[in-house]
């Protein structure tokens, strides 16, 4: 047990021995890939190339828990059940994508969406992250400061009512549960601004501070916790510091 204490205080203060592969981080695409995807549930199979989405494109203007609460697509690429008769009759892309509010559902727009281009977008991405304020890692714009700055003022729903975010606002020390690894902070407030509760809660945390079982780093690189969110679409793992500000870094 000592021995383990003391492997980790060299392991969680040495940036090398991160890099070195003691997780297996995912590897990162680049900015403007990072958070893309390739829709492919049933289009190949229908003789369609894949979707094209880019989480930065859509992200600047809507929050999350528009199209993760509101419009029910699932956090999981290929899980919710998008057909081109849904999107059609308003339901998922859509909502949004009616000829009104962005291009619809015509034959001369079939292939803006239905292109199989990972990169799809590249020209606009350079455009717009000269202009929000910069960040190390994922599409290494900071979103959290674009929104602060006034940069870009995301809807937060897509209905005519307003909406205003529950004022929860707790900042939560989330000791590790190894001795001597400086502890992760999750401030309510920040997240808030993008999510609703329900995104979280119950599925992804128990309500209940400390109540989370397992909540370490394997898990999180698995998918689960904060690695719901941060290992593909908010800044990635990569960034220790991001939620551990007191680990100390080579530079
Ligand atoms: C705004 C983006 C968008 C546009 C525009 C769009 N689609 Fe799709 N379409 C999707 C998404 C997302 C899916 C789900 C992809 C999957 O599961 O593989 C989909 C699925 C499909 C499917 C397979 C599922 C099914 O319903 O059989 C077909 C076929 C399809 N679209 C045809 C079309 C045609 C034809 C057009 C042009 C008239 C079109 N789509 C325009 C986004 C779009
Ligand atoms: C305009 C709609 C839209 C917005 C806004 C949006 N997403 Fe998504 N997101 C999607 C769609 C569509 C998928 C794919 C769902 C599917 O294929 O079943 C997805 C998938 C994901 C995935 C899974 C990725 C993967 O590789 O499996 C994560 C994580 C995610 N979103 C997080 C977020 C976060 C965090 C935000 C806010 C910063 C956000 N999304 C904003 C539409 C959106
Ligand atoms: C909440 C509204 C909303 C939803 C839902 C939404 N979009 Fe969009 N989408 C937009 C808007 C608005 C734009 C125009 C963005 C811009 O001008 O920068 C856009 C732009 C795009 C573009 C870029 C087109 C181009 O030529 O620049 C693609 C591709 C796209 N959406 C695909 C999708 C797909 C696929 C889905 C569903 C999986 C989807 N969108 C869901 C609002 C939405
Ligand atoms: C998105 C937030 C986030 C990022 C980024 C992050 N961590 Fe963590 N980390 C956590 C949380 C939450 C815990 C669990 C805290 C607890 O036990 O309450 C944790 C726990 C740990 C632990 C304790 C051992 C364990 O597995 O529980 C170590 C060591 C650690 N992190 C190191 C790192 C290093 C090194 C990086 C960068 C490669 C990193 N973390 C990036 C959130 C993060
Ligand atoms: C991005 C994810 C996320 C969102 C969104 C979120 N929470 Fe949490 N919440 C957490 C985490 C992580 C914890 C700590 C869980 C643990 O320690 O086991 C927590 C804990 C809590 C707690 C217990 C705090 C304590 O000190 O015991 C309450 C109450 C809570 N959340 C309410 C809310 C409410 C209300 C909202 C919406 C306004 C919300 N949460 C949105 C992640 C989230
Ligand atoms: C449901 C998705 C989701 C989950 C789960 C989630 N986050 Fe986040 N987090 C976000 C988004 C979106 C942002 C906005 C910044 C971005 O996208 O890079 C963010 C931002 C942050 C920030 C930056 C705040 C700032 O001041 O810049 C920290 C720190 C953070 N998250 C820590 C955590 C920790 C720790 C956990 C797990 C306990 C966690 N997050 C779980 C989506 C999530």
């Amino acid at each position: 047990m000592k021995r383990l204490a003391l492997i980790l205080i060299v392991v969680a203060f040495t940036l090398d021995v991160y890099a070195s592969g003691f997780w297996d981080l995912p590897p990162l695409p680049p900015p403007e890939q990072y958070g893309n995807l390739l829709i492919n549930r049933l289009s190949e199979k229908k003789g369609e190339r894949p979707v094209t989405f880019s989480h930065w494109s859509h992200r600047v203007h809507y929050t999350c828990r528009v199209c993760h609460f509101e419009l029910d697509f699932q956090m999981k690429v290929n899980t919710t059940e998008i057909t081109e008769d849904a999107n059609r009759k308003g339901r998922f892309c859509g909502a949004c994508h009616n000829g009104k509010i962005a291009f619809g559902h015509t034959e001369e727009n079939c292939k803006k969406c239905h292109n199989g281009d990972i990169t799809y977008g590249k020209e606009k991405f350079e455009g717009l992250s000269k202009t929000l304020p910069p960040s190390k890692y994922g599409n290494k714009i900071d979103w959290t400061r674009a929104i602060e700055t006034g940069k870009i003022k995301p809807k937060q729903t897509i209905f005519d009512e307003p909406y205003e975010p529950m004022p929860f606002k707790k900042k939560l020390r989330l000791e590790a549960e190894w001795s001597m690894v400086p502890p992760a902070y999750f401030s309510h407030e920040k997240h808030n601004y993008w999510l609703d509760c329900a995104n979280c809660h119950p599925d992804i945390f128990n309500i209940k501070k400390k109540t989370t079982k397992h909540f370490s780093m394997v898990y999180i690189l698995d998918g689960k916790f904060c690695g719901a969110c941060h290992l593909r679409v908010a800044f990635p793992i990569d960034d220790c510091r991001g939620c551990h500000p007191d680990i100390t870094t080579k530079y």
